[in-house]
């Protein structure tokens, strides 16, 4: 309805009026203000050139392993083709809520466990959940660049606290992380062990950061999706070692990299049970819950996994050493070992646009890297290195680095 003020009338007119403004967009503002993400456009660059190496992305050669793959198969054959709950097969629920006894010692009810298509889709339930346009939420960075997509996907305000180099290890200075908290911030976000960094959260961390939380009323998005990659250990330290049941809290999970499923899109979260209706409400919205067949794979990654897991992290930890004792020998690198993960986060002197220099790497030795502008707005200069694939193909990989940063 055409709005008028009493005092003046509307009248009709032929004349259209010039403007040089470009038309109204047909999409939401949101999508038409989100900032570019680079890291997926560089990844597109690479794989239109020929004999590219690419390690931009975060998975690693190996097929998911056959005991999976034929417990899925299984499923289809027997015809497990129909609509599933929207929450996840409670045989999949109960599974997950074995492995969070089995590995953490935690016994969590399973009306407390969701699954999800995907960790992305995970986080993506969680944020839309508890976010409203305009809140402010504060995200620990370096981050992956898909949790702060989905926070502008909301027209949320995101609020960076960037972790720093401290004698080349990188830190989370937490006074700066609680005083960005502010009345407006509605949840803090971390991922830990970290992508890009591989930076772990300690136990003393995570446990300053809940009772931090509980004390404002504010909700943690923990993404964890890591959690079983740390060097050495069973785990990482979890929010869930220190939190109560009913923590505004939600732990993101995937089984996209201890179990090689990146392409499953299966993952779940671990939330208080008075976000039981909420997620089941979006889930249903989304995509009516994570396919069917799919979550029985799920049943058996978790199960019988652990042999598997252990081989993995086996490849990533010599790879890491690889990795930290090649790139010590090229003058322009600047690396900071992880603790976790299959990722190299380092930097390189002189470059000021990685975006730009990762495309230079693609066309000059043919080798495909993520640019750390993806990760936060102190990232630039960085480039993140995927190192979970064979070892051969990583000299491979490291060779043509070596061309250009040696
Ligand atoms: C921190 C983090 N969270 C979530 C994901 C997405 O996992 P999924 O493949 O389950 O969507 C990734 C993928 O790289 C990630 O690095």
């Amino acid at each position: 309805m055409l709005m008028t003020s009493p005092r003046l009338k509307p009248h009709k007119t032929n004349i259209v009026p010039m403007t040089n403004s470009a038309p109204p967009s047909p999409f939401r503002s949101a999508l038409d203000h989100m900032t570019p993400n680079v890291a997926a456009e560089l990844l597109r660059y690479g794989k239109s050139r020929p004999d590219v190496i690419s390690l931009a992305q975060g998975e690693g050669e190996s097929p998911t392993p056959d005991f999976i793959q034929k417990a899925a198969m299984k499923a289809l054959e027997e015809g497990k083709t129909f609509y599933a709950p929207a929450l996840g097969l409670p045989e999949l629920r109960q599974e997950i809520a074995n492995y969070t006894a089995k590995i953490y010692g935690r016994d969590i009810p399973t009306s407390r466990i969701f699954v999800t298509s995907s960790g992305t889709n995970a986080i993506n339930l969680t944020l839309h959940s508890i976010l409203n346009e305009g809140d402010d939420i504060v995200a620990v960075t370096p981050i992956w660049k898909n949790l702060i997509g989905i926070c502008e996907v909301v027209n949320a305000n995101i609020i960076e606290v960037c972790m720093s180099l401290q004698n080349n290890r990188w830190t989370l200075d937490l006074d700066a992380l609680f005083d960005a908290v502010t009345p407006k911030t509605r949840a803090i976000m971390i991922v830990s062990p970290n992508n890009p960094t591989g930076w772990v959260m300690s136990e003393t961390e995570i446990k300053a950061v809940m009772e931090f939380a509980r004390s404002r009323g504010i909700w943690i998005v923990a993404d964890e999706i890591y959690a079983r990659c740390q060097f050495g250990k069973k785990h990482a330290p979890s929010f869930l070692d220190v939190a109560v049941p009913d923590d505004l809290l939600f732990v993101i999970n995937s089984f996209s990299k201890s179990w090689a499923m990146t392409g499953w899109r299966l993952g779940w979260i671990i939330g208080p049970q008075m976000a039981e209706d909420k997620i089941r409400d979006l889930a249903l919205y989304q995509n009516m819950g994570p396919p069917c067949f799919t979550q029985y794979g799920g049943i058996a990654a978790l199960r019988y996994g652990e042999d598997f897991i252990q081989g993995q992290m086996a490849l990533w930890h010599t790879n890491r050493d690889i990795v930290s004792q090649r790139l010590a020998h090229m003058s322009r690198i600047t690396f900071p070992i992880p603790d976790a993960t299959f990722y190299a986060f380092f930097k390189v002197d002189g470059v000021t646009n990685s975006m730009q220099f990762a495309r230079e790497m693609i066309d000059e030795v043919g080798l495909s890297l993520a640019p750390g502008s993806s990760f936060g707005s102190r990232c630039e200069g960085f480039l993140r290195l995927c190192y979970g694939v064979s070892t051969p193909r990583l000299h491979d990989a490291l060779d043509r680095l070596e061309r250009l940063c040696g």
